[in-house]
Order: structure tokens, then C-alpha cells, then sequence
């Protein structure tokens, strides 16, 4: 039976073993999908272990996105821009690192919410590992705009700069955005998972916006929290991203996309 994991430290509460297990179901494609503990310190020796064992596949989760990328035989485009890998796919001769997140973040706005991205005032939030995995399929969808704030103003000038080759993102702090209004408001930063919420000026979503978060569970909270004060038409947490990013890694590795619908309303159900 092929062999599958997912790789990362913590990773007792990953719902990747969940999720492939009902794409093989769905699928008929038996496989084995394990969730396997691994340090940074260990990450080169256990990958090299993995490819020997014969895995097929692997998925990427914190802390090892961006270093994983070293230890990869080639990247493709999205995941060089991205600068960050989720899913390895399998060669005779190592691993290829590629990046299903943004893809995922797309498919779920555009499939399952019917959230506009073209034409449309987006600001993201967070400058991190998060952020940077989501920016090039979001410029690739024509944005009227794409602005990047974060409490520090650094980081989303370097990303400017980055991502410059492949559009423009305007950087900014979040106090700067006051007097601005937007139509979708995408949380990227890791603050919900302290239970916190980016402090920002009042009122930033347009009328009639939504707001989507990239974390679920307890760490979607404090979001959500503010989303309600911003009177947004529609509130999503990630879960939706996180099926879909593994359905996009479920493809690369078997040639079939699976469906999401059922599986995203029962993972809601389990977290709520
Ligand atoms: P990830 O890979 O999850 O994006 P990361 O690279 O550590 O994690 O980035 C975390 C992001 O969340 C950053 O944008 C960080 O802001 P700073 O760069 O200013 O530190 C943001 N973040 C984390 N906790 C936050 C908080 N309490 N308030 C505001 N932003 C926060």
C-alpha cells in the first residue's frame, strides 16, 4: 500500500491524517497516511529515512516549511516564490518541494465561498511564513489592490520587494491603514493562537466585505470577534484552505482531485 505522512513538531492535533483518509476512502485509492513527530535538528536525516522507506509523499507543516526547502532535489515555481515547501512529492532520486497553500486559499474563496478576489480593495494581515505562502495566487488573481500590514514594518517591504516580479503589493503598518476600507480582510498573522487579535484602526471593512481567516479552532476566535464588529457580510475561518490545500497535494501525488463540500461541513462540526 502506498505510504504517505504528514511531517512537523507539534503535530499530535494535524487533521492531515483525517482529511487523506477520507480522499482515499472517496478516492477507492488505499493508502496509509501517518502523522510523524520530527525535530528541526532531525529534519534532513528523517527525510532522507521517509524517501528510503518509500514513501510517496509528504506534507509540510510547521516549524519546517522554509527549511524544508533545502533538503529538496527541485522546487517548483509557486514554492520558490513562496520561499516555502508543504508538499513533497516523491522522485527515484529525493524529494520535489512544491506549495499547495495558496492554491488552497483560491480554490476555497472562489469554490466554496464565492468570494471575489478580481477587482477587489484585499488587505492582508501578517507578514510571516503564513502571508508569504498566500501572496503570489492572490496577485495572480488581479486584485484592484493588495495591501500587506503587519505591527512590524519591516517585513512587508522586504515581501514588496520580493514579490515585486509578480505585482504590486503596497506595504504598511496596521496603524497606517486608518481612513482605508477594503472588501476582503484575510488574517495571516499567528496572533489568534495567543488568543490575540492585531490591534488596528476602526472601521476597515467596506461595506458588504468579508473577512477570512487562514487559522481554525480556538485560534480563530479573536477574529472572528473583530470580524463581527466590522459588520462583515461573511466571516470563514481556514478549515475550507486546509482541505483544499490537501486536496491539491492529494492530486500531485495520485492524479485525482477529491471533493471537499462533505468533509469541510464535518470538520466544522468536530472543531465547534
Ligand atoms: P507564520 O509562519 O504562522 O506566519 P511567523 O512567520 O512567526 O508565523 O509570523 C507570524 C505573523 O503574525 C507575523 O506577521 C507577526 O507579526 P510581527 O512580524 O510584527 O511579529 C504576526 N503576529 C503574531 N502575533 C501577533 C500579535 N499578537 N499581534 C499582531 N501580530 C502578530
Amino acid at each position: 500500500m502506498d505510504r504517505y505522512a504528514v511531517i512537523g513538531q507539534p503535530i499530535a492535533h494535524s487533521l492531515s491524517p483525517r482529511i487523506h483518509a477520507d480522499f482515499a476512502q472517496q478516492t477507492r485509492i488505499a493508502l496509509e497516511y501517518e502523522a510523524i513527530e520530527v525535530s528541526q535538528a532531525a529534519l534532513e536525516q528523517e527525510l532522507s529515512k521517509l524517501h528510503r522507506a518509500g514513501y510517496k509523499g509528504l506534507n509540510v507543516t510547521l516549524p519546517h516549511k522554509v527549511s524544508v526547502a533545502a533538503f529538496c532535489e527541485t522546487r517548483s515555481e509557486r514554492a520558490k516564490l513562496a520561499g516555502a515547501v508543504n508538499t513533497l512529492v516523491r522522485s527515484d532520486t529525493g524529494w520535489n518541494g512544491d506549495n499547495t497553500d495558496g492554491e488552497g486559499l483560491i480554490r476555497d474563496l472562489r469554490d466554496n465561498l464565492d468570494i471575489e478576489v478580481r477587482g477587489r480593495r484585499v488587505l492582508l494581515l501578517g507578514a510571516g511564513g503564513a502571508a508569504r505562502g498566500v501572496i503570489g495566487p492572490l496577485l495572480a488573481q488581479s486584485p484592484a489592490e493588495l495591501v500587506l500590514s503587519n505591527r512590524n514594518p519591516w517585513k512587508p517591504e522586504a515581501l514588496a520587494e520580493h514579490f515585486k516580479p509578480v505585482g504590486a503589493l503596497r506595504p504598511c503598518t496596521h496603524l497606517a491603514l486608518k481612513g482605508d476600507r477594503f472588501d476582503l480582510i484575510i488574517n495571516a498573522t499567528s496572533a489568534g493562537h495567543s488568543g490575540e487579535m492585531p490591534r488596528l484602526p476602526g472601521q476597515l471593512l467596506a461595506e458588504g466585505g468579508a473577512c477570512y481567516d487562514l487559522s481554525y479552532g480556538s485560534a480563530h476566535a479573536p477574529f472572528h470577534a473583530w470580524a463581527e464588529s466590522q459588520n462583515a457580510s461573511l466571516i470563514a475561518d481556514g478549515i475550507g484552505m486546509l482541505a483544499e490545500q490537501a486536496a491539491v497535494a492529494f492530486e500531485l501525488w495520485n492524479g485525482v482531485l477529491p471533493r471537499t463540500d462533505a468533509l469541510i461541513a464535518v470538520l466544522h462540526k468536530a472543531l465547534w
